[in-house]
């Protein structure tokens, strides 16, 4: 695995088990550079969100134990004690959860939701203008006194981005981030985290069971399959040439979207009535 010549800021070595389940995760192996969006994508149950409760130091709290290392800016976070993960956790690496109504407390209005998120590691009273329009959330104070009921489900979304990267931290873990979206509210958080990358120098670690969604994000890609990575390389080069079977079958699995199957059909009948002299205005018209 590449990483040209940026430092590593994440580099997992890991393998991980549930209780009465087994062993999910074996030696997968990945890394993040600084400043850089690494798709890591595989179907439904393939471990990703276990990765994720891994990095997180989450995993016990769900019934899983994990070994390997994690090595996050040289330190391995397996090694680290609850209260430095509890520093970490949040602070110098962010998690944007799947369901943005369900991660919100639905009985605090979003300041409050701000200010508390804040304290958890900060003293002092923030503006919170600057971090909002980073979000593309309105800064009015009718806003904050929202609750999360109130707010559509991108819009939520874009308030759980905003907590996540309060403390800026050096890595966002997005699990599936947009799968509750629908598509134009989808495109619209990817290009958000493609502006969030370019202007903090944000890493993130995007996790998605789609990999068209990631064909635009990320840099790189890696393919999670049967608890290992089965591969990764740059974006383009993994669509353009994709080694592994599994990958192929992603690919293949990408629904193609109408305009082009209604230029292939346009052509391929273009084609056709070139190669029928007798084609009528009757049968052009009943295409
Ligand atoms: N707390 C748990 N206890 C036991 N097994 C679990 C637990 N959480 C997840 N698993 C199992 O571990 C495997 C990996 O789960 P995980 O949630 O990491 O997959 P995923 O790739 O994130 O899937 P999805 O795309 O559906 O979110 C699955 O077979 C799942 O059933
Ligand atoms: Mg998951």
């Amino acid at each position: 695995m590449t990483l040209g010549d940026s430092p590593a800021l994440l580099s997992l070595r890991l393998s991980a088990e549930y209780r009465g389940k087994g062993s999910v995760l074996r030696g997968v192996s990945l890394d993040v550079a600084e400043g850089e969006i690494v798709g890591l994508v595989g179907r439904s149950g393939e471990g990703k969100s276990t990765i994720a409760s891994s990095i997180l130091g989450l995993l016990p709290l769900k019934g899983g134990k994990c070994n390997g290392r994690i090595l996050f800016q040289g330190r391995d976070l397996l090694l680290s004690k609850d209260k430095e993960m509890r520093r970490i956790r949040g602070r110098e690496i962010g998690l944007v959860p799947q369901s943005p109504l369900a991660a919100l407390n639905p009985n605090l209005r979003l300041r409050a939701q701000l200010d508390e998120a804040w304290r958890a590691h900060q003293s002092g009273k923030p503006d919170w203008k600057p971090l909002l329009a980073s979000v593309s959330l309105p800064a009015e104070p009718s806003f904050l006194r929202q609750y999360p009921r109130n707010l559509s489900v991108g819009l939520a979304q874009r308030f759980l981005i905003a907590l996540a990267i309060l403390h800026r931290p050096k890595l966002l873990l997005a699990d599936e981030p947009t799968s509750a979206l629908d598509s134009i509210t989808q495109a619209e958080i990817l290009d958000l985290f493609g502006s969030l990358n370019r202007r903090y120098g944000l890493a993130i670690l995007y996790i998605s069971h789609d990999l068209a969604s990631v064909a635009s994000l990320c840099h790189r890609v890696a393919i999670l399959h049967q608890g290992a990575i089965v591969e990764c390389g740059a974006t383009a080069e993994i669509f353009a040439r994709p080694r592994h079977e599994y990958t192929q079958r992603l690919i293949a699995a990408i629904p193609k979207p109408p305009e082009t199957h209604n230029q292939a059909t346009a052509v391929r009948f273009e084609m056709e009535s070139k190669t029928r002299p007798s084609a009528t205005p009757v049968e052009s018209s009943t295409v």
